[in-house]
């Protein structure tokens, strides 16, 4: 499931991006490349660990942790620290699997990477091609965003980005290990807290149903507050609401590995 999460960065965050980018030293993308994706790789990259790639990482990890739709569709149970990436005129990236397990920088950790992460810091005017092309049973699709919005997509996915004919593509790109190690059982949750989310807000809409909340269930579990855990809350959310916020929970308890 590929899933657009729009405005991870806001603008001001995004020209401080742009100033440290624009000064940044850019290593060859091939240094940090697999013996097979090296042959297909022509980019360029910060250096992994780098101070400005550790600052601007945690800012990005900070907007993921500000944006419901990204924890309703990940359920994210580590972070790989973001990296960075520059194409200029004639760059591109052939068809690649990303590792399927990476180590932690600096640590003696390993993640399994089950999402990918793009996040675009360049707006689709400033460049021609540079499209990520993700390839599923479905067929090919292509994704260019504005910056400051982000796409995740199976891990498991080939995927490639064509050349840039014209301007600069920069972009930051990760990978999440999830607490759903299947693709099909996250998307099931997301759908399930989606359509739970329409429940509550059509709630607000007919004020005999009362203050039921549209806050992403996925959220409520991570942050262990679930307001139907309290007497009072389960007062106020309506009973469907409350059978199926059950269900998720229950789903969650049977899929999750933590
Ligand atoms: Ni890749």
């Amino acid at each position: 499931m590929i899933v657009h999460i729009p405005g991870i960065l806001d603008g001001p965050e995004l020209r401080y991006f742009r100033e440290q980018l624009a000064q940044a030293p850019w290593i060859d993308g091939r240094e940090t490349a697999g013996h097979q994706s090296s042959r297909v790789k022509r980019n360029q990259q910060l250096r992994e660990a780098s101070p400005l790639a550790l600052d601007l990482g945690d800012r990005i990890v900070r907007g993921l942790e500000r944006s419901p739709l990204f924890i309703s569709a990940v359920l994210p149970q580590r972070v790989f620290p973001p990296l960075f990436n520059r194409y200029g005129v004639g760059m591109g990236f052939g068809l690649h699997v990303d590792n399927a397990i990476r180590e932690l920088p600096g640590r003696a950790e390993r993640i399994r990477t089950d999402v990918s992460a793009t996040l675009f810091l360049s707006d689709p005017e400033e460049y021609v091609g540079g499209e990520l092309i993700i390839e599923d049973l479905y067929g090919a699709h292509s994704v260019k965003l504005p910056a400051g919005d982000m796409v995740v997509y199976p891990a498991s996915s080939l995927h490639r980005v064509t050349p840039i004919e014209r301007g600069v593509r920069l972009a930051s790109f990760f990978w999440i290990q999830s607490m759903i190690r299947d693709a099909d059982k996250r998307r099931l949750l997301l759908e399930l807290d989606l359509a739970m989310q329409q429940v509550a807000r059509s709630g607000r809409d007919h004020p005999g149903l009362g203050s039921v909340r549209a806050q992403p269930c996925a959220q409520i579990a991570l942050e262990a507050s679930s307001e139907a855990e309290t007497p009072e809350g389960a007062q106020r959310v309506s009973a469907a609401s409350l059978r199926l916020t059950n269900c998720y929970h229950n789903l969650l308890r049977m899929f999750s590995e933590v």
